[in-house]
């Protein structure tokens, strides 16, 4: 007889997904490289059997879509809750299959527990282009008393036993999407981020892979919860060798209360797998972004050479600087204008004025009026950015509406960069934003909002004192919702203190991310390395910063900073009235060659180059045609060998003939070098794909915080 009963599988181009059951919730006996079409999944499944050993129980099942104590498993369960006012209290249970709904490229599994009054969904759909599966669990309480959750994973995610590491992605301000690579310890580890927001300490994010994986080869298993609040990762490994993934919204006391007839959905999961490395894995988790989630107003439309005035002028607004910075903006060809903080009433620096968000009548006597114009006549977007779900007690809104604020009954609330948070899930607070921000939109065509978030949430009670980090989270999507709605052609950046709201659940409210608060470039280059496993360059905000880095104290030339915000969503935020006209050349260039390559960068297929020296890293993406590619190479810190290592340049199409040519380098390359008898030194040279992938390029001497830019374009067929 076999083992399960019940099984169906889902493909996509590369993956098989399998999953079996019998009486229970489903398993998924099978998540990897695709397996042959006629294969016999009966078979799968009796050879998913598995060995009862002594001292254990007489019933032995892996790990479900959503593990239940009640059915023998004794690791962290996929549902921890309790019905409350019954004298039935539900704490534990046993969910029996009830249906499946099968759709082309996906299925529900619906399962009932008639004791505990309890019915759960698992909906899971793999992408056949992408790759990706996207799962999500609802839990519906079908009793007569409220069911209170304290954790409900989204569906678990259950690698076989082939991977022993795993990659998390750590950081704080200015240091976001740290990688850290470790193994799968025994026993469970717990990853939790209680700070209101995606954050930038814990990316809810993970990659199981084995020791010999690395971004060329080897297999892995990526997953990503997309959601913004607070969240919790469970990594477990069993006595049974078993590993099971949870990734959910972590709830604080009494946020996951389900009243009668009512149902909670969890944030939905995005599982890839890759049998050829990180690389493969990213490129699918790239275009599931790119066809699924990211919707931009206008699809085609080239990412906006963007010129942010906060670096520039900070709180410092005087119509005729900002005039100023304007006419170089277009001077050096920036195409979008983002007025930043300190444009509204009382805003002079970081202690007052959120909530307020009228032009200050000092520093913009007639509005924003006559700025939106004159970046428009220019022939560049006006954006202008805004911090909505924060208020400081400094203000007009709080005067009126001290109990708009989150907190917690009478005890004294902490302020965070001296600032409160709204409770936006109150309508009359989010009404109130939207009916002030929105003129400001409509009377002055801003095409683009900075939405910034700067602090982590601490006693985040509403009026009735009941913790909302939960709902404040959803109503942050549905107040973005609005604006996208009333203004169709709007794009919205997230920003949190720079990375701390990146995640798929945010961005299909969005456009863009601002990466991170540091410009400085030997940061960046890493930061932007860690955030590439998960998201596309198009949505990288990357900025060419000022000469000296005002959160890291460190000073770059400006050729390398604008080298490394060359293949992201490039921008500048420097006082470009004030660069020297040798370093004004360089934005200049820089935007110019940006806005020739925007297109290979922004659709193509993207890889991170890693190298045996740590201190050189790179990016290459390679044209959706093959016929061109552009490869940015970072020496970030002082090389290990005088010679550098050859670069491999993977993805071309191997039968055709590529020019490779250095396209710029920064100028401090030169002096390595007292000679370099080299044809890519020399005006470039021919070679095919097969050859540049197996072969590779040599480089030349690189000196720290310097690098170089190559284009590969194809001349030929072998
Ligand atoms: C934090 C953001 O990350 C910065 O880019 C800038 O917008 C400041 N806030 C303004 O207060």
């Amino acid at each position: 007889m076999s083992n399960y009963e019940n099984t169906l599988r889902l493909d996509g181009w590369s993956t098989t997904l399998v999953f079996a059951w019998n009486d229970g919730i489903p398993v998924v006996i099978y998540h990897g490289e695709k397996l042959q079409s006629g294969i016999d999944l009966g078979v799968l499944a009796d050879i998913h059997a598995r060995p009862f050993t002594q001292a254990s129980l007489d019933d032995n099942s892996p790990i479900s879509l959503h593990p239940e104590l009640g059915r023998g498993f004794l690791g962290h369960p996929g549902l921890i809750g309790h019905r409350v006012k019954s004298d039935k209290p539900g704490w534990a249970g046993q969910f029996v299959f009830a249906r499946r709904i099968d759709r082309e490229h996906g299925v529900t599994f619906g399962m009932i527990d008639a004791v505990r009054g309890m019915e759960m969904e698992i909906v899971c759909d793999l992408d056949p282009e992408t790759d990706v599966a996207v799962f999500a669990t609802e839990l519906f309480n079908v009793g007569d008393s409220p069911v209170s959750v304290d954790w409900l994973s989204a569906p678990v995610v259950v690698p076989a036993q082939q991977y022993s590491q795993h990659l998390s992605f750590h950081g704080r301000w200015c240091a976001e999407f740290q990688i850290e690579r470790q193994p799968i310890p025994m026993g469970l580890t717990k990853r939790e981020n209680r700070r209101g927001r995606t954050s930038h300490e814990a990316f809810p994010g993970l990659i199981l892979l084995n020791a010999k994986t690395d971004d060329e080869s080897g297999p892995c298993l990526g997953m990503h919860l997309g959601w913004s609040g607070n969240h919790r990762i469970v990594l477990e490994r069993l006595s049974t060798g078993d590993v099971q993934v949870q990734m959910g919204a972590l709830l604080f006391s009494g946020e996951g209360m389900i009243k009668p007839k009512q149902s909670m959905k969890t944030p939905s999961i995005y599982v890839a797998h890759s049998s050829n490395g990180l690389n493969a894995l990213s490129q699918k988790f790239h275009h599931h972004v790119r066809k699924n989630i990211l919707k931009f107003p206008v699809p085609d439309k080239p990412r906006p050479v963007t010129v942010n005035t906060w670096e520039a002028l900070y709180f410092d607004h005087d119509h005729s600087r900002l005039c100023a910075l304007v006419d170089a903006a277009a001077d050096i060809g920036a195409e979008r204008f983002v007025l930043d903080d300190g444009w509204f009433r009382g805003r002079n620096d970081d202690t007052s004025s959120l909530g307020d968000w009228y032009p200050d009548e000092t520093k913009y006597p007639n509005g924003l009026g006559p700025l939106a114009e004159y970046v428009q006549s220019k022939g560049l977007d006006f954006g202008l950015w805004i911090e909505p779900e924060m208020i400081n007690e400094k203000s007009e809104l709080f005067q009126k509406h001290p109990d708009w604020v989150l907190g917690l009954n009478s005890y004294p609330n902490m302020t965070g960069r001296n600032q409160l948070v709204l409770d936006i899930a109150n309508p009359l607070v989010s009404d109130y934003i939207f009916e002030t921000i929105a003129p400001l939109i409509e009377n002055h065509q801003i095409k683009y909002l900075k939405w910034d978030m700067n602090r982590d949430l601490v006693l985040p009670g509403d009026q009735s004192g009941r913790a909302n980090v939960y709902n404040q989270t959803g109503a942050l999507y549905a107040l973005m919702d609005r604006f996208l709605k009333a203004f169709p052609t709007l794009e919205i950046e997230s920003c949190a203190s720079g990375g701390g709201r990146v995640d798929y659940g945010v961005l299909a409210h969005t456009h863009r991310f601002w990466t991170s608060d540091s410009n400085d470039s030997v940061e960046r280059a890493r930061i932007q390395t860690g955030f590439s496993h998960f998201f596309p360059p198009e949505l990288m905000g990357a900025h060419i910063g000022p000469a000296w880095s005002h959160t890291s104290g460190r000073g770059l030339h400006a050729g390398f900073r604008a080298l490394v915000a060359s293949y992201g969503h490039m921008g500048i935020e420097a006082d470009l009235t004030k660069m020297s006209d040798e370093d004004r050349e360089i934005m200049r260039d820089a935007v110019t060659r940006h806005k020739q390559d925007r297109a290979i960068w922004h659709t193509g297929k993207f890889y991170r180059v890693r190298t045996v020296d740590y201190g050189l890293i790179g990016a290459l993406s390679v044209s959706v045609a093959l016929d061109q590619a552009r490869m940015v190479l970072m020496q970030l810190e002082r090389p290990r060998s005088t010679i550098p290592p050859r670069i491999r340049v993977p993805g071309l199409n191997k039968s055709a003939v590529y020019k490779v040519r250095i396209q710029t380098m920064t100028e401090q390359v030169k002096k390595a070098n007292r000679s370099f008898p080299n044809p890519i030194f020399n005006g470039g040279f021919e070679l095919t794909g097969a050859a540049l992938e197996t072969v590779g390029l040599g480089l030349p001497s690189l000196y720290a915080q310097t690098g170089l830019a190559i284009s590969i374009e194809q001349v030929g067929e072998q």
